[in-house]
């Protein structure tokens, strides 16, 4: 959600501004814009729509001339989507120009006493008293008015900030909003995330909350808010540019899909030593005895996996597990204490949810770990303990890859606890990590499903509602399936726990209504079928999703797609894999936009 670019060097900024912008069209948004310091005055150019209408309003960059420069793709939030609350906002003189991600809440009554004071606001957005105030408080010292300014706002923000005083440096500042300074040679660059960085350099610095960045193209230095200098951490990044591109599939979202076996492998092996699983680097050893609640808080797709976390959690370290979203949890006046653990589930490690909850529980005494796949995220280093999930970086706005390695992390951290817990003995521990290794080559064998279920979903994709059920770790899978088709491909679709449709739903079901019934937990199997066959009476289509072993269901249902046998623990992340496919090639039937569906933001910065 929203993307921060910044460079400076030799070369003319607004070509770089733009292509990194690019690199970063994956977190959503609806407009975009420049500003470049050309000839000591601020050019800004914006655009509303994709990044495809500022590269035709700048030819492509080249009619702005100038070395340094900021750039932004803005989701909106305060104003509509349109050229003038795009940003980069300037301030009333353009003395100024700032991007921001985020959001300023005290923006109104800032933006009153400025107005009294005689400063003319052009856009509806909360970002623009940050410029005004900037200019407001400059007196020839760039440094002074941004550190008052900083103590003026609230909220939280990434900010890249430029003046038409100072043509050979700009500034960056964050909190609670990930910023990251990628260090070139003779140049140097800020983006939201290293996706805009990897084509430039592999050296970066994550900055930290309240730190103030001032960028040259020689040099790096940031100073804490009280004007000492601080250390600049260079860290490389370990990826290759590859991971960041489509790799000869036509969408992000294909090639996140095919990447699963390696991802759970990824995931897995490093952890797996001598037949037990090791979590080096965490904490929870320490208290894990004192824990009597477990509370997984996340949003969409990573609540689903916390649903997952939740049912193998239970079983394996028999310790009482609640699931909530991020957005409900620290609303509720949670009952947590200092023996209680939250977890909190993000691939992007910035959802402003789920890092609200988060500090909730820490307030709150309780411990805290974070499964997270960007490094150094703000939801990572908030957390007590973090395991990452080996998922590379995701770039499709619809997860897959990474929420498979959340329900892998949540394996291993069951088996981990179970064992230490003394839950499971010797036999258990070592079947379980048998079948956990295995996974990956089942993942893979449903790849051969692939061709079947585009067929499939050639007959389903003018379908106006679809239904998915399960019970238990099913229906856990059911939500992901039905998140994962109604986002990318707009058609409605509800998961139900199976038990739950005769309270109710089944009143929806119509001849020729598609129900896809996930029953791959062979210990549930007769009393879903009891289900698929109320649904089946009153007239509706089934898919059903089974364990290998099931031929039986194929007299009940339309259609029967099987997945490998495995401990029934681990069935979610095998039956997830055609309703991945499922959601994707009715989407592709339907021509929509796979990788960036409308309205959607891949990184939800904002409540
Ligand atoms: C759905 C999807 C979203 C995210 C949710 C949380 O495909 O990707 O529902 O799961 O926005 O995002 P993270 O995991 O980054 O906290």
């Amino acid at each position: 959600m929203c993307g921060i670019v910044g460079f400076v060097g030799s070369t003319n900024a607004a070509p770089i501004l733009l292509n990194n912008l690019e690199k970063l069209e994956y977190r959503g948004y609806d407009s975009a814009g420049i500003s470049v310091i050309e000839n000591g005055c601020i050019v800004t150019k914006k655009a509303k729509g994709r990044i495809a209408n500022l590269k035709k309003l700048t030819d492509d960059g080249k009619n702005v001339n100038g070395c340094l420069g900021i750039g932004h793709t803005r989701w909106a939030t305060h104003g509509e989507p349109n050229d003038i609350n795009s940003h980069p906002h300037e301030s009333m003189h353009g003395k100024f120009a700032v991007v921001h991600n985020g959001i300023i809440e005290n923006y109104v009554s800032i933006r009153e006493s400025l107005t009294k004071k005689g400063f003319k606001f052009m856009s509806e957005t909360d970002t623009e008293t940050v410029t005004q105030l900037l200019e407001s408080y400059y007196d020839g010292n760039i440094m002074d008015a941004i550190v008052k300014t900083l103590h003026m706002i609230d909220g939280s923000y990434a900010l890249g900030i430029i003046c038409n005083d100072c043509t050979d440096k700009f500034y960056a500042v964050k909190k609670d909003n990930p910023l990251i300074i990628g260090l070139g040679d003779g140049e140097n660059y800020i983006a939201s995330d290293v996706t805009a960085l990897i084509e430039h350099t592999r050296k970066v610095c994550y900055l930290e909350d309240n730190e103030i960045a001032v960028i040259s193209k020689d040099s790096v230095h940031i100073y804490n808010l009280n004007g000492e200098e601080v250390e600049v951490k260079v860290k490389e990044i370990d990826w290759n540019i590859n991971a960041a591109e489509k790799g000869g599939y036509p969408h992000f979202m294909m090639k996140e899909i095919m990447e699963q076996p390696k991802v759970i492998r990824d995931t897995v092996t490093p952890r797996i030593k001598n037949g037990e699983v090791v979590l080096d680097g965490i904490e929870l050893d320490r208290y894990l005895d004192t824990v009597n609640k477990i509370v997984i808080t996340a949003c969409g797709s990573a609540y689903h996996a916390g649903f997952v976390g939740k049912y193998v959690l239970e079983k394996l370290a028999r310790v009482p597990v609640e699931v909530d979203l991020a957005s409900e949890f620290r609303y509720r006046d949670p009952m947590i204490n200092k023996n209680s653990l939250v977890i909190a589930v993000s691939q992007s490690g910035e959802t402003a949810d789920t890092l609200a909850a988060l500090k909730e529980a820490k307030r709150r005494g309780a411990k805290t770990l974070a499964i997270v796949n960007v490094v150094s995220s703000a939801i990572a280093t908030t957390a007590d303990d973090v395991i990452y999930t080996w998922a590379g970086p995701e770039i499709a706005v619809a997860t897959t890859k990474a929420y498979s390695a959340q329900l892998t992390v949540f394996y291993l951290l069951a088996i981990y606890m179970a064992r230490r817990l003394g839950k499971i003995d010797d036999a258990r521990n070592a079947q379980l990590i048998a079948d956990l290794l295995k996974l990956p080559e089942k993942v893979e064998k449903l790849f051969e499903q692939k061709t079947v279920i585009q067929n499939m979903a050639s007959l389903y994709f003018n379908e106006k509602h679809i239904f998915f059920i399960g019970r238990n770790l099913d229906y856990a899978s059911a939500l992901e399936g039905s998140l994962k088709l109604k986002e990318i491909s707009y058609i409605h679709s509800e998961a139900y726990a199976a038990g739950e449709l005769k309270h109710g739903t089944i009143s929806l079901i119509e001849e020729g209504r598609l129900v896809v019934a996930v029953a791959c937990q062979n210990q549930l199997f007769e009393k879903t079928l009891s289900n698929i066959r109320e649904v089946k009476a009153r007239g509706a289509d089934i898919v059903a999703i089974v364990d290998e072993s099931n031929t039986v269901i194929e007299s009940e249902t339309d259609k029967v797609l099987y997945i490998p046998s495995t401990d029934p623990l681990f069935t979610a992340s095998l039956s997830v894999i055609p309703m991945q496919f499922f959601g994707y090639y009715v989407a592709a039937a339907n021509g929509c936009d796979i990788d960036k569906p409308r309205n959607l933001a891949k990184s939800v910065t904002v409540e």
